[in-house]
């Protein structure tokens, strides 16, 4: 969801603000716009639609200022358009902002200026906070850090803010609640963003702002402080990757590449967690938890993220007679989960920053239920939230559709099962899974030979309205989470159902030519399945089947096989074939593979 870069120190800001909101393209947005300030003037300049209009507005401009914010909005209050793109200013012009996140309080805060005479230009709930502060600024004569002391505790919501002012051109005021926001610094000067990418060119030196915390920027120094005007220590880490892992590659997309990382980012999420016969994830001794008194579980988390969520509770379900829940974090935030301090919460998500999922884990922490984060990004807010945090370790993930983020997440959730269910009843992991885990990332390096018969079975789906995914067990939440993929980037519109249960309804929806692509793994429900298979051919499918070597089947045109290995990892390999599936898919209907519309990759709204 939007994006947010600013700069002030002795360079030119605009250059590294235009490639910042470019290596942010990737959280997804519908306009963009840019703020440069020096003593004399604000330039502003907007556009809806893509960056490049932008780029194409200022080219051949020439712009000295030293100091800038810019901005690239995901709409959510109010169309897409050069009047609601960010940076808002005051009437006056003299203070500009941009924001990503969302007031909750807006309509309130509106009513108040329109009778103290303020006019609104846009339809978004981010202008208020301009008018706000200008009159605590202007009618209440504050200097811009009181004035912003004032207001920030008025806003209900998410919000990361830069702000600028006229009276003050080398400085930029940031504030960050429950929306992440990156600083940076080099010996040029001191830099601001929604995410490292942005900053990577530039500094490996950042600093990812807390909750309720503001940073004055200005050329050659950082202050931090709470929003009570409590100074701050500040924790300067080297981020925790290069350039390079946030650059294509050569790869035509960042999907693909990232779809290629998956060998490596497994073996880093895995690297210590792993002994001879044994899971090792000793940030369970922290839960001040006694596990013989544990009654439930709960996995919770957003997409993607839920869907490796189904696999782990599924394989704790298996393991243990403990009552094992599974929810989409939007749910479980309004379902009146029981919750209390003999509850364990697992939260996952790649960007640690997901705001159901984060309200979530609020909730959790607010019943005195046990909390661990699975999260991939070092610092981002969910990781500070819980009481213990567990990092998969893909490395940023850039593209939009999440591929090595779900793979991290399915094997490291299944290092915690592991280890909870022996902490539980002493049951120690079994040999010959931890052996399979050290061999994945060679495994999956096999798998993705596939990628050009995928490309050619691809054809099949192309140009088709309606794909269904069907699998049993272990096989479902991977065929959910291979139709997710389909449709977030081909546009096709995909289902996943059990199979089992596709004759009780769904089976009306097939007719000749129908292309079902069904996952029958498991040998000892494989033959259910192929059943449920015939069924669909029987009127007219195209079936794509997905199985194992140890399973026999016959007579199908199109058979993928993978290597047989315990079930709770087979949506590993399975995935693999699935994301190929719909990144040639989407290729070959010539869709933009890392902008898929109307998505964000952070959704910080609700
Ligand atoms: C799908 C996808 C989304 C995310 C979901 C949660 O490809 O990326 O479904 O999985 O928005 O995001 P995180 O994991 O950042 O909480």
């Amino acid at each position: 969801m939007c994006g947010i870069t600013g700069y002030t120190g002795k360079m030119e800001a605009l250059p590294f603000i235009m490639q910042g909101l470019e290596k942010l393209e990737y959280r997804g947005y519908d306009s963009a716009g840019v703020t440069l300030v020096d003593d004399k003037k604000m330039f502003i300049c907007k556009e809806s639609g893509r960056l490049s209009a932008l780029s194409t507005k200022l080219s051949g401009q020439h712009h000295p200022q030293t100091c800038g914010v810019g901005h690239t909005r995901w709409a959510t209050h109010g169309i897409p358009s050069q009047l609601n793109s960010h940076p808002h200013s005051n009437q006056a012009k003299t203070i500009c902002l941009v924001h990503n996140g969302i007031i909750e309080n807006y309509l309130s805060l509106k009513q108040e200026l329109l009778k103290k005479d303020y006019h609104f230009r846009s339809q978004t709930d981010t202008e208020i906070i301009v008018h706000l502060l200008d009159d605590q600024y202007y009618h209440e004569g504050l200097n811009m850090f009181d004035a912003l002391k004032k207001v920030l505790p008025r806003l209900s919501g998410s919000f990361a803010l830069c702000i600028v002012t006229k009276d003050e051109p080398d400085t930029i005021y940031v504030a960050k609640k429950e929306s992440p926001m990156i600083l940076g610094r080099n010996s040029s000067g001191c830099f601001c963003a929604s995410d490292a990418p942005a900053l990577l060119p530039y500094t490996k030196k950042i600093m990812p702002l807390k909750d309720n915390e503001i940073a004055i920027l200005r050329k050659d120094s950082i202050e931090v402080f709470g929003f009570d005007g409590s100074e701050k220590t500040q924790e300067w880490i080297d981020a925790p990757y290069d350039i390079k892992a946030a650059q294509r590659d050569g790869y035509d997309s960042f999907m693909l590449k990232e779809i290629y990382e998956q060998p490596r980012a497994i073996k880093e999420t895995l690297r210590g967690r792993l002994t001879e016969d044994d899971v090792v994830v000793d940030e369970l001794d922290e839960l001040d938890l006694d596990w013989k008194d544990l009654k439930r579980v709960y996995f919770v988390a957003c997409g993607t993220a839920y869907h490796a969520c189904l696999s782990a509770a599924m394989q704790m379900q298996h393991l243990t007679s403990l009552n094992v829940y599974c929810f989409p974090a939007s749910e479980f935030r309004y379902g009146e989960p029981y919750l209390d301090k003999k509850c364990l919460c697992i939260f996952v998500s790649q960007s640690g920053e997901t705001a159901d999922t984060i309200a979530a884990v609020k909730l959790a922490v607010q019943a005195k239920a046990r909390t661990i984060g699975i999260v991939n990004v070092l610092g981002s807010s969910m990781s500070r939230m819980t009481d213990i945090c567990l990092y998969t370790c893909a490395g940023p993930e850039i593209s939009v559709a999440s591929t090595k983020a779900y793979t991290t997440q399915l094997v490291l959730l299944n290092c915690l099962v592991l280890a909870i269910c022996k902490r539980i009843d002493g049951s120690k992991a079994d040999r010959k899974m931890i052996a399979e885990l050290k061999n994945l990332p060679d495994l999956i390096r096999d798998v993705l030979k596939y990628d050009e018969q995928i490309k050619k079975l691809a054809k099949l789906l192309s140009d088709k309205n309606d794909v269904y995914f069907i699998g049993r067990q272990h096989d479902y939440p991977v065929a959910l989470e291979g139709s997710l993929k389909l449709k977030e980037i081909s546009y096709i519109h995909a289902d996943a159902y059990y199979a089992g249960e596709l004759k009780h309804g769904p089976i009306a929806l097939i007719e000749k030519d129908t292309v079902v692509i069904a996952v029958a793994t498991e040998a000892k429900i494989a033959a259910k399945t192929i059943s449920n298979i015939q069924e669909t051919l029987a009127r007219g499918s195209k079936v794509i089947l997905l199985t194992s070597d140890q399973i026999e089947t016959e007579g199908f045109e199109h058979v993928i096989r993978l290597k047989t290995i315990s079930q709770a990892l087979m949506p590993v390999e399975i995935i693999i074939i699935l994301q190929l599936f719909a990144y040639h898919t989407a290729v070959m209907k010539g869709c933009d593979i890392d902008k898929p519309r109307n998505l964000a990759k952070s959704v910080t709204v609700e």
